[in-house]
């Protein structure tokens, strides 16, 4: 039933400083439990999952976290790509990849086109991504074709997230109630759950409980 979900993976930071450790080293528990979620919506017939991993904002950090941020892709895959090609699962990616550096680009474009084939659940990284700028770079393509029709439908066909099923769930961890300029489209309509979990503590049954916590839910789009 649940098709898509979107997470904002937040709350790494607070959750290696609280353990007196270094910001980045809750970066990299961040990214194993990547592959735990994954893992769950794998087992629960999920689609997709669309991970906010570095946000159009995020270049105002300090140059030395982002720099460890623009090196876990490759630690990340490194360590289980071939895990996710023996299950099936395929890399994509939403944002302008084009400013981030080209090595880290590379990891990424290697990875989608590796697991090109894969079709059981495909893990969306959403980089360098701003819900903003992917309107105006739609807007931009829209105006330079200009279709003869502009409607809700065609305005989503130029959206990074063309491909992708309607996001049924928001899940945001690390305690705050913000959308940080993620998914403001694609949102419209999904629920949204947020939890005080920092990201590395989110696990498996947690992300379970919020799955079948919507599924529950009654969503009747405006209608009765
Ligand atoms: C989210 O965790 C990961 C990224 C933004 C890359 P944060 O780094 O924002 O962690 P907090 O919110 O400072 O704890
Ligand atoms: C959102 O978290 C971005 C990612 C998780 C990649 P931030 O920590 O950057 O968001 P703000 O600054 O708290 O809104
Ligand atoms: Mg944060």
């Amino acid at each position: 039933m649940v098709k898509h979900v979107a997470i904002i993976m937040d709350g790494n930071g607070r959750w290696a400083q609280k353990r007196n450790k270094k910001r980045t080293v809750g970066h990299y528990y961040g990214s194993e439990n990547v592959r735990n979620i994954a893992l769950e919506a794998l087992d629960m017939g999920i689609e997709v999952i669309t991970l906010y991993a570095f946000s159009t904002e995020n270049w105002k950090r300090p140059e030395k976290e982002i720099e460890y941020l623009m090196k876990l892709p490759a630690v990340f895959f490194d360590k289980f790509l071939d895990e996710l090609m023996e299950k099936g699962i395929a890399i994509s990616t939403i944002g302008d990849l084009s400013r981030i550096p080209e090595k880290t680009r590379k990891v990424m474009e290697n990875a989608v086109e590796k697991t090109k084939h894969n079709s059981k659940l495909t893990l969306n990284f959403a980089l360098n991504y701003g819900s903003r700028d992917e309107i105006v770079r739609a807007t931009r393509e829209l105006v330079r074709d200009q279709p003869v029709e502009i409607t809700e439908e065609v305005f989503s066909s130029y959206l990074d997230t063309s491909d992708f099923p309607e996001v049924d769930v928001l899940i945001r961890t690390g305690g705050d109630k913000r959308l940080s300029n993620y998914l403001l489209w694609q949102l419209a309509y999904a629920e949204l759950v947020f939890l005080d979990l920092a990201w590395p503590d989110f696990t498996r049954d947690e992300f379970r409980k919020c799955i079948s916590e919507f599924e529950a839910r009654e969503r009747t789009f405006g209608g009765l």
